[in-house]
């Protein structure tokens, strides 16, 4: 298996002449290559994505003679004497050149990967109909996917950019003009994204898009089952028989150990298999050579024979007593168990005057970003330099050093732009594959995952199975909670550890629970390995644990939000681990600005059921989070460096990876108001292990808080070290200029000529270094102590309609009401919050990944413009003590909450609950004609 290729032949090829963004080209290609790949590699226009190469995605959609096509489905000879507009060539007409302005000024770019594609496909709307209403907008960017922003600032922008009322606004240049004059205070400005012009032109270069000509390409052979035998014939004389084929690499060939893992004490990943493969997808080689050989190769030619074994699918069976160990040192293939325990869980059940119990289930999610792995990699010397798609240079580094075997110091990691990751990019994927083959080939190599590819071998969620029991007072103060969940962790440990810890923390939800019990165990099975998706198992928690208290709280007779905020968490209570957080505890005030739309959607609602011949009927639901910023109990820093230079600009080097979320801006604008000193003063180095100190990895929603808090602190002590320089007090004002720095303090002033300055070691006149680690402490063995120094809250109404006859659930609107302690950039914020109810939209009702199944977008259903209602943000300021200017983590915050609001809501509207998550309309339906079987039953003993 090696995913979906086309043969490339270099014997049809032929001339073939058309116009791409007004340009008369001529290329030598066979008709039938797609269009995107020639657009891309013989035309160099990179802006032009590729996310599936199956008219899935539209990330490649282009302009044939003014109507939108996917590029990946056109034969080149189909293109000839056309006119080919790409994203590079929007600048330049009307419409595109607005769009792109709109795209800015809205926030509607976040990773950027499908922002080519929606931006052509919305200039092709606007070309022909300059004031579309909502849902037009809607049909026409319907067949392009973006999974992070949840359309609606997508939507936003169009509408923008059009004509209203007959007339052509300028609304979307206003909000880029404002920033570029500058401002007095960066932190809480809506200010465009620093990098986000080149998400909007296309010159944004992601794994795929850049690499050296000489490059050989990589490709791997994986198993096809999800356990085999396999032995290899003969590799030698395949490598002979085929003159594009340079090598094959296999795991005698790795220099160093032939295992990684992103938690090195559970490293058990090997780079190639060795006699045995753990799970389908699984690398057992690697095939090295011209591209064009490699692209046409059988997989069926590869002489390798396979024995399938029977595998370990299901959890049930890998616990079962005597079954067969995945890995001989984890007893009972139990990864790791994780425990949180306070006062006596059973004893307060007992003495509760209402206990519920429920069990629930969730499935395998796939990410679904929209950029496949991708990168390459070279030699130089004794060192090894990989620039690829990634969320955590660092520990790439590491990991690829294990590999071959060298220091830490011999690797450089290069971050390009990430297509979404959402926590997958932070295992490892191409980087080893291209580190072995340019090791031992001295010469520069490529790898670009197929989707197929990625799917089959790239980490997902982690199905849970959980059973609850829960407790309250008939006044409805929650009195305990037994929690138990086993995760499927697959074949190898990725972080099921960290989701094994973290979910015993969570699973209270942000409430006041004094007696509790949380037990969790992540399980090895054949599967392909479970890993970190936005919430590190937390999301499914707050399913099972937020449907279970709309169930205590009809149980007492309340309603279902007050009982919430009865029970919220405020600054004083301890949490489940016995932690008292003092100060920003923002669940209860996220709860209360919930209510009055609460009151007003239950009543619309109710309203609109009393039709009771209609078979639609509509629900409302909420549901609360919690979620700790930064890694669990375990040291977390990040340092950040900045530079003045002799011109009289800032150098930023922070080392986290943007990979949609924004940190590249929220950083600066942190930093720009710790210094006193405008955004647009500093140039940003980010993300290259060269020449960026370690910033951690982008997930856990730890940049804003973590590196967010250094910058603030490298921020202020150059600050402090000009202001020392002039004896300035601190309230002194630093007015930057060409080449120099005025220090204002009241009626003095001092001006700093920094021209002829002496460099230090960092080539800078002064430079300024801090280093962040948010205070935490080791839990006990019953998971007391101090896990995070920082939580996010937050809290979702879900607003929804079911068609009760064909069990379909149509969401209507979320109100999403978040504490980020400080909103840094309230755009940026409402884009995370939007993109995550997008997700805990498919998360509640669509997305279930079956490992052998659907492996590519067509068959694996993610939210498109069609399925996202209204969302509207509300952003509480309950302020951090240790955040930087207050400010809390938002990433993961925003997607925990949708989906068990959404299912509440399916409660709420049918009074049926489905406990096998994502509530698809087959479960729904199920569930509505068993519990009328169960009615006719009751109604015959009645
Ligand atoms: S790459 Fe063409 S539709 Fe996905
Ligand atoms: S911004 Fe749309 S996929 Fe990332």
């Amino acid at each position: 298996m090696a995913g979906i290729r086309e043969p490339r032949t270099e014997t049809d090829r032929q001339s073939i002449a058309f116009r791409v963004n007004g340009r008369d080209v001529s290329v030598s290609s066979s008709p039938l290559q797609r269009l995107s790949r020639v657009l891309r590699e013989e035309l160099g226009l990179t802006g032009t994505k590729v996310g599936c190469d199956a008219g899935d995605c539209g990330a490649c959609t282009v302009l044939l003679d003014g109507d939108p096509v996917c590029a990946c489905l056109v034969a080149t000879g189909q293109a000839e004497g056309c006119e080919v507009t790409t994203v590079e060539g929007l600048a330049d007409t009307f419409v595109g050149g607005r769009l792109q302005q709109a795209f800015l000024t809205h926030g509607a770019a976040q990773c950027g990967a499908c922002t080519p594609g929606m931006l052509v496909a919305a200039t092709a709307l606007l070309e022909r109909n300059p004031a579309p209403r909502q849902n037009e907008i809607m049909d026409a960017i319907g067949g392009v996917l973006c999974r992070c922003t949840g359309y609606r600032k997508i939507i936003a922008a169009i509408l923008d950019a059009g004509v209203k009322d007959g007339v052509v606004r300028d609304d979307a240049s206003a909000g880029a003009a404002a920033i570029s004059r500058g401002a007095d205070a960066a932190v809480g400005k809506r200010l465009v994204r620093l990098d986000g012009k080149q998400k909007v032109d296309g010159s944004e270069i992601f794994g795929a898009d850049e690499t050296p000509a000489s490059a050989l390409a990589v490709r791997a052979i994986r198993s096809p089952y999800h356990r085999a035998r396999f032995r290899f014939g003969d590799l030698a004389a395949f490598v002979r028989d085929h003159p594009g084929i340079k090598a094959i690499f296999t795991a005698k060939d790795v220099p160093g150990k032939n295992c990684y893992g992103v938690i090195s004490k559970f490293a058990d990943q090997p780079v190639f298999a060795e006699g045995e493969v753990r799970h389908r997808g699984e690398a057992v080689a690697a095939v090295v050579g011209e591209a064009a050989t490699v692209d046409a190769l059988e997989v069926a030619d590869f002489p390798v024979s396979w024995e399938e074994l029977p595998p370990l699918i299901d959890i049930d069976t890998a616990l079962a007593t005597g079954a067969r160990l995945i890995h001989e040192n984890r007893p009972g293939n139990i990864l790791v168990r994780g425990r949180v325990v306070r006062g006596d869980v059973d004893k307060a059940l007992g003495a509760s005057d209402a206990v519920v119990e429920a069990d629930c289930e969730t499935g395998f999610i796939e990410h679904s970003y929209i950029e496949p792995e991708a990168g390459f990699a070279r030699r130089v010397g004794d060192r090894i330099e990989i620039q690829a798609c990634t969320q955590s240079p660092y520990m790439d580094r590491s990991d690829i050093a294990t590999i071959l075997g060298i220091t830490p110091e011999r690797v450089r990691i290069i971050p390009t732009a990430v297509g979404g990751g959402f926590g997958s990019k932070l295992d490892l994927s191409v980087q080893p594959f291209l580190a072995v083959a340019a090791w031992h080939l001295e010469k520069p190599v490529r790898m670009v995952y197929s989707r197929t590819e990625s799917i089959v071998s790239t980490t997902k969620r982690h199905p849970a199975r959980m059973r609850l029991r829960g407790g309250c007072s008939k006044e409805g103060k929650l009195l305990a909670l037994d929690f138990s969940a086993d995760f499927n962790t697959g074949a190898y440990s990725s972080w099921g550890p960290t989701v094994s810890a973290r979910v015993p923390v969570h699973a209270s939800g942000p409430y006041y629970v004094p007696h509790y019990r949380a037990l969790t165990r992540a399980v090895h099975t054949n599967l392909v390995p479970a890993g970190a998706f936005r919430g590190f198992g937390v999301p499914q928690a707050a399913i099972a644990q937020e449907q279970l208290y709309d169930e205590l709280a009809d149980r007492v007779g309340m309603d279902r939000l007050e009982f919430r905020i009865l029970n919220a968490l405020d600054d004083h209570t301890p949490t489940v681990t016995g932690q008292v957080l003092g100060e920003g505890v923002g669940i209860r005030a996220c709860l209360e600005a919930l209510r009055p739309k609460w009151q007003t959607a239950r009543r619309e609602a109710a309203e609109f059921n009393s039709n009771a011949a209609s078979a639609l009927r509509r629900g409302v639901g909420v549901a609360g989070m919690w979620y700790g910023c930064g890694n669990t109990s375990l040291p977390n820093p990040s340092t950040v460096r900045i530079g003045l230079k002799r011109d009289g600009r800032i150098a930023l080097h922070q080392g986290a990876v943007d990979i949609g979320q924004g940190s590249n801006t929220i950083v600066t604008q942190i930093c720009a108001d710790a210094l006193g000193a405008p955004i647009e003063r500093f140039d940003l180095l980010s993300g290259d292990t060269s020449i960026t100190p370690d910033c951690g990895k982008t997930s856990a929603s730890r940049q804003t808080l973590v590196t967010g808090k250094a910058a603030q602190m490298a921020g202020e002590k150059l600050r402090g070290a000009i202001l020392k320089l002039a004896g300035a007090c601190d309230c002194a004002t630093l007015l930057f200029s060409e080449g120099g720095i005025t220090v204002r303090d009241g009626d003095k002033s001092h001006m700093f000529a920094l021209g002829n300055s002496p460099l230090d070691e960092h080539g800078y006149v002064i430079t300024s270094e801090a280093t962040f680690d948010p205070p935490t402490s080791p839990l006990d063995k019953n998971g007391q102590g101090v896990p995070y120094a920082v939580f996010g809250f937050g809290a979702h109404m879900a607003e929804i309609e079911v068609d009760t006859e064909l069990g379909t659930v149509r969401v209507l609107k979320v109100t999403a009401a978040h504490d980020v302690g400080r909103a840094i950039n309230p755009t940026l914020i409402e884009g995370q919050i939007e993109g995550g109810v997008a997700q805990g939209l498919g998360m509640a009702l669509m997305e279930e990944f079956f490992p052998g199944k659907g492996e590519n977008l067509h068959d694996y259903l993610i939210p498109s413009a069609g399925d996202i209602p209204p969302v509207e943000s509300i952003l509480i300021e309950d302020p951090s003590p240790i955040g930087p200017f207050g400010a809390k983590g938002i990433g993961e915050q925003a997607v925990i909450p949708t989906a068990p609001a959404i299912l509440n809501a399916l409660h709420d509207a049918i009074g049926i609950r489905v406990r096998k998550i994502p509530a698809t309309p087959d479960r729904v339906r199920a569930a509505i004609l068993a519990a009328h079987k169960e009615k006719g039953k009751e109604n015959v003993r009645g």
